[in-house]
């Protein structure tokens, strides 16, 4: 897990406007809630007054969660602003001047997308990736399906390769237009990878070969309870790819034709080293009718699920670092592609040091995500995350050398 990129926090359709909604991200807690303009934020959940979760639970009654623009904590009322900073605190008498130590770190934020997204680092905005533009959403002839959130639990990592890999549809989702393999002519088309254009990643387009035109009277295949009707029973090829944009963020693309395109993001929150939720965001330019939504966010969860019950038993959890852990195939090239770009991350030295941080976290430390004010301003209370200089300091750690 690294910080330093833009993650997905909550759907913005589920952050209230009088309460606040907690999330563990990168295996720390967060805390999200508007304030009186209905602007989102994102800061550190940790109270630094005696460690209250200001996202926990309330014991208030009907007294307000949010107050002023701020979030009030559950267990002695200080009420902390957007910007992180305490802005009262009761014990001492509202409007009272607090300690410049009365503050947690607090996130850069946009709401796109449907989505709360935070910037969980400390990088200069000069500096710091973007988040990803993607250039068909709100535009005419195309619909989006509202997010679709799958909460699995198994590592970020495992589930990004996943969806780069173009060997496993055939044999994970029967209902995908491929199903039934022909042992003499199968085989995973080659394929290139290239750089994306908006950096930070980079891009695949695959070619699948279409399934036989039916024969009269036969069954014609699996797949007809697709929402798209039977354009997947054409003899023809579909073309479908992708790529990543940061560690965590994975648009693929499914063209059926020249002119029916699905674009699909995962926008990926890693939980922890077991848990990741998905901000699944899919978009369509044909069928373009809302009456469409739902059978195709069925289908979507149907897909999902085939995928999440082969990746919930992966052994190790984690991708091995060490190549000879594995034997990666060409059709694997995009996997590679992605972990090269990992080993970057790494070289910026914004990955985490899990390891120690598990060993610490919770018992005698609350560690906090370096926020960027952290680069500029000091009297920080909560320690931050350990990090790794480099990938090799990371295979040392991870003992592949
Ligand atoms: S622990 Fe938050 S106000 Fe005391
Ligand atoms: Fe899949």
């Amino acid at each position: 897990m690294y910080i330093n990129f833009w993650y997905p926090i909550v759907r913005s359709e589920d952050l209230g406007y009088d309460t606040p909604e907690k999330a563990m991200v990168l295996g720390v807690n967060l805390v999200a809630f508007r304030d009186i303009d209905g602007v989102a934020h994102v800061i550190s959940d940790t109270c630094t007054h005696r460690g209250a979760s200001l996202g926990g639970p309330w014991s208030g009654g009907s007294a307000p969660r949010l107050i002023n623009g701020c979030v009030v904590c559950p267990y002695h009322g200080w009420e902390f602003g957007g910007d992180g900073k305490v802005k009262n605190i009761p014990s001492i008498g509202y409007g009272e001047k607090v300690p410049a130590r009365a503050k947690v770190d607090a996130y850069p934020t946009e709401e796109k997308y449907g989505i709360v997204f935070a910037f969980l680092g400390d990088e200069p905005e000069e500096t710091r990736p973007p988040l990803l533009e993607l250039e068909e959403y709100g535009q005419e002839g195309w619909m989006a399906n509202d997010v679709l959130v799958l909460d699995v639990p198994y590592y970020y990592e495992r589930s990004i390769e996943n969806g780069l890999d173009p060997a496993h549809n055939e044999f994970v989702h029967p209902t995908h237009g491929h199903s039934g393999i022909n042992r003499d002519t199968y085989k995973v088309h080659d394929y290139d990878v290239e750089d994306h254009n908006q950096g930070w990643g980079f891009w695949f387009m695959h070619r699948f070969d279409g399934p036989p035109l039916p024969q009269k009277g036969h069954q014609t295949s699996k797949n007809t309870d697709t929402p798209w009707g039977d354009t997947q029973n054409k003899d023809r090829d579909v073309y479908a790819g992708g790529g990543t944009y940061g560690p965590n963020i994975m648009p693929t693309y499914i063209n059926l034709t020249e002119d029916k395109m699905f674009r699909q993001y995962f926008f990926e929150q890693p939980v922890s080293e077991h848990r990741t939720k998905i901000f699944f965001l899919n978009m369509r330019n044909f069928l373009l009718d809302p009456k469409h939504n739902g059978p195709i966010h069925a289908r979507n969860k149907v897909i999902a699920g085939q995928d999440i019950q082969i990746l919930d038993q992966l052994y190790p959890e984690l991708t091995p670092l060490s190549p000879t852990k594995e034997v990666l195939m060409p059709a694997d090239k995009a996997i590679v592609a992605y972990r090269a770009w990992l080993e970057k991350f790494d070289n910026k030295g914004w990955r985490i040091n899990v390891k120690e941080f598990n060993a610490r976290n919770g018992t005698d430390t609350a560690f906090a995500i370096p926020c960027p004010d952290r680069r500029t301003s000091g009297n920080w209370v909560l320690e931050a995350m350990p990090l790794i200089k480099d990938r090799e300091e990371r295979k040392k750690i991870e003992n592949a050398v």
